[in-house]
């Protein structure tokens, strides 16, 4: 494991990312990026038009660009894309980087907090549900690497913020 310079947070989409990002960034005072964001600057598109007009691989070469060239940053809160983790060498980047949060969340609670959003291709389907388990089936190996696990699905925003700050004092005051 790294050196803890910086919080990371990955996880499947909807399980609170980009939120809980945004909370503990305050709380703690420090930067937040999202490497989506970045990506999106980078590409000068949307995602869902990067997803259309380049593919997905393209947008995977993006997220991984993107992610080596998080290593210098310190005391900052890192949100990822949800599938981030299925290349090795993303999640090892990660793990060097800082203290890597797997965000986790019910399918059911997924989908609920997915409904309706037309920013995420992948959820684009007939069925999103069977997607949602699907992808989640696949990277269950990969998120089960990140240092810490913290389910979100019944938990309040200030109540995962608080959590993983807790996390990060144990580790960094240990
Ligand atoms: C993806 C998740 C998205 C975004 C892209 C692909 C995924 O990010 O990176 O649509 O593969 O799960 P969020 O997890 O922030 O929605």
């Amino acid at each position: 494991m790294g050196a803890r310079r910086n919080i990371i947070l990955v996880g499947f989409m909807g399980a609170g990312k980009t939120a809980v990002s945004h909370l503990l960034a305050e709380r703690l005072g420090w930067e937040r990026i999202d490497t989506d964001d970045l990506i999106v600057e980078c590409a000068g598109k949307s995602i869902p038009e990067i997803f259309a007009q380049d593919g997905e691989p393209h947008f995977r070469d993006l997220e991984t660009e993107v992610i080596r060239g998080l290593g210098e940053r310190e005391h900052t809160v890192i949100s990822t894309g949800g599938g981030c983790v299925m290349r090795d060498g993303n999640m090892r980047a990660l793990a060097e980087a800082g203290m890597v949060v797997h965000l986790a969340a019910r399918p059911d609670v997924i989908m609920d907090r997915c409904e309706g959003d037309t920013n995420r291709p992948l959820l684009q389907v007939e069925d999103p549900m069977a997607r949602i388990q699907e992808l989640l089936d696949l990277r269950a190996p990969h998120y089960a690497r990140a240092h810490h696990t913290v389910d979100t699905s019944d938990l309040t925003l200030e109540e995962v913020a608080e959590m993983i700050i807790s996390l990060w004092q144990g580790e960094t005051e240990g």
